[in-house]
């Protein structure tokens, strides 16, 4: 069976056919990536990294389980592509080991912190700091902050033992506080940007503490570039073709659409992806996130009827994550007797291709993206092919996929600020 599968049907319907296979544009960015001559190819590591992680593989799982067998909590730190990652693959899966990973510094909201070091006082705690810079003013100051509370409880010494931070192998402030603290580090690679880093060890230590198979969710993603590799009627091709004929017709926005509480951090990670990698230059789609059926009683009446500017990206799971069905009861006059003894994964996927044919009659085309199982492996396999995606429909718009230029100008306003 296949890891991700694409229908396309509602959307090739709207392109009226426009869409062909074997475009020169998608084959030309594609060898662009592979020859390493696409713009941004500097950051194109993450395609390799899945090949050569076996050693940090291995490091990181031995660390996780010392971490684990000391600690309640690990407190995780940093911001935008050094943090969605591990949120989102541990939202998924659910927090399987005794070591809860709490995240914090994705913000700079002094009640938050004091929510959790009261939550967490009488815990033990360990805390991972993660900024490839070592300079982003969130992480900065959970960096601070952290070190504060774990000194209220431990003597100086013992926090070399309690931090561990993810930056540049060489360069940057958090790099020099390593050194100069004596903390055990892990290094980000210079050649991968921080959203496409999930798969080093900014994802996989946050991710590893948290119970979950690092070397599963590394050998999906191999799965997924060898696949990619090898094949150009790949679910990345087809995904990154259809955005740019989408954009290049009328449509402004792409909406990415979950059905499972959990799968939420997904979408979140997916937006600052395709945000950061595509918004620039006066270009690509504005990328947001919906999570059904729960925001078709919000957002549904504007998806359905408001100016016809986006399309649907709908992730669905195949198989079964539970057995729950509807229990049938007499007497209720509501007219719904015919819920009776469903079971609430088919309810959903009946509410989900509803929708999409609702929203499609309506001027709203959807791809529905088919990831047959949750587990690592499959998480893995989805990462590495929207990333891949990603890379391809934005060489295809002609931008620096891997950079995110307009992210400086409020760091520097704030810098300005507090002179
Ligand atoms: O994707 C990116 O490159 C950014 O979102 C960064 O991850 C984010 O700004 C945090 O940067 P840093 O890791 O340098 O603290």
């Amino acid at each position: 069976m296949q890891y991700l599968s694409l229908n396309t049907s509602y959307v090739d319907f709207y392109l009226k056919n426009k869409y062909t296979e074997n475009n020169p544009q998608l084959i030309e960015a594609h060898e662009s990536i592979q020859d390493k001559a696409c713009r941004g190819a500097d950051y194109l590591g993450w395609i390799e990294w899945v090949d050569a992680s076996d050693t940090v593989l291995e490091n990181i799982s031995y660390h996780a389980i010392e971490v684990i067998k000391r600690n309640d909590i690990l407190l995780v730190c940093g911001i935008g592509g050094s943090y969605l990652g591990a949120r989102a693959i541990i939202e998924a899966l659910g927090n399987m080991s005794k070591t809860q990973v709490i995240f914090l510094g994705y913000h700079i909201s002094g009640k938050e912190y004091e929510r959790v070091f009261e939550l967490i006082k009488d815990k033990s705690v360990s805390a991972c700091i993660i900024s490839k810079s070592g300079t982003t003013m969130e992480t900065a100051i959970a960096y601070r902050m952290v070190r504060k509370f774990l000194l209220s409880k431990y003597p100086e010494v013992e926090l070399q033992g309690r931090i561990v931070t993810i930056t540049d192998e060489k360069n940057g402030a958090l790099r020099t506080e390593t050194e100069k603290q004596g903390y055990v580090s892990y290094v980000l690679p210079s050649n991968i940007g921080g959203r496409y880093s999930v798969l080093t060890p900014v994802g996989l230590f946050p991710i590893a503490v948290a119970g979950i198979d690092i070397r599963a969710l590394v050998a999906g993603a191999k799965k997924a570039q060898h696949d990619i590799n090898s094949d150009m009627s790949h679910p990345a091709f087809i995904y990154a073709q259809r955005r740019v004929d989408l954009e290049k017709s009328w449509f402004v926005s792409e909406l990415f659409i979950t059905c499972e509480p959990s799968l939420y951090f997904i979408g979140e990670w997916w937006k600052q992806l395709m945000g950061e990698s595509h918004g620039k230059e006066g270009t690509g789609l504005y990328p947001d996130t919906l999570s059904y059926t729960t925001d078709l009683h919000s957002l549904g009446q504007y998806v359905q009827e408001w100016r016809r500017l986006f399309f649907e990206s709908m992730l669905w799971v195949d198989e079964e994550a539970t057995s729950e069905t509807i229990p049938s009861m007499s007497g209720l006059s509501d007219g719904l007797d015919v819920l009776a003894w469903r079971s609430l994964h088919e309810m959903n996927l009946i509410a989900l291709e509803s929708t999409a044919k609702a929203h499609n009659d309506g001027g709203c085309p959807s791809i529905m993206m088919h990831l047959a199982k949750l587990d690592a492996e499959h998480l893995g396999y989805l990462l590495q092919t929207m990333m891949y995606a990603c890379a391809l429909s934005g060489v295809m718009i002609g931008v620096n996929p891997f950079d995110q230029p307009g992210v400086e100008a409020y760091k520097s306003e704030m810098k300005a600020r507090l002179k």
